[in-house]
């Protein structure tokens, strides 16, 4: 199969939020060229891990013994991902509060994925999950662009149709 870009794993991260009951998902995206760094973030208030919980999620021999592997790629690809691109991934979770998912990498490096079609990975996640309240901001050098759901819920959350 072919790499999966980042907007396939930022629609799997909000999968797994969506999965958890959240109501409420916050997506960062952050690019700083003088800082060469991307980082993402993702938090939900969906139901959380315990430490034990975490500690499996992020666990890749945990995750491949699993039967019911579907197309999801998972947090320990991710892992991987991130710190073959210089970076690193990081889960904060507590049972009741919710979770968040920060992934960071540099920018300009040879192994980051692209970004990829984050305007059609945010379509179908918020189409699959009307009544999910949605933020987003994407950042590129200080310039931030956002969008939510809030007054939307079951739309298209204003997402445009072309590619970032
Ligand atoms: N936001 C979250 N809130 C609560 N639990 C989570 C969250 N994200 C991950 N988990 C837990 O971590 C486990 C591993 O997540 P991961 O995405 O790696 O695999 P998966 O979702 O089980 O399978 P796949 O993504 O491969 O379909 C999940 O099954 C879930 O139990
Ligand atoms: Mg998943």
């Amino acid at each position: 199969m072919t790499m999966p870009d980042l907007a396939m794993h930022i629609l799997d991260i909000m999968e797994n939020s969506t999965r958890a009951e959240a109501k409420h998902i916050s997506l960062e995206i952050v690019e700083d060229h003088a800082r060469n760094s991307m980082s993402i973030t993702v938090s939900d208030d969906g139901k959380g891990m315990t430490a034990a919980e975490l500690n499996r999620a992020l666990d890749p021999f945990y995750t491949t013994k699993r039967e019911r592997r579907t197309v999801g790629l998972g947090l320990p690809l991710l892992k991987e991902t991130a710190e073959q691109a210089g970076g690193f991934l990081a889960v904060s979770s507590a049972p009741r509060k919710g979770t968040e998912v920060r992934v960071r990498m540099t920018l300009d490096h040879i192994d980051r994925p692209p970004l990829g079609d984050i305007n059609q990975a945010l379509r179908i996640a918020i189409r699959t999950n009307p009544g999910v309240l949605f933020d987003v901001t994407y950042t590129v050098d200080g310039e931030t662009e956002t969008f939510t759901t809030r007054d939307d819920p079951q739309g298209n959350g204003g997402v445009p149709d072309n590619t970032v």
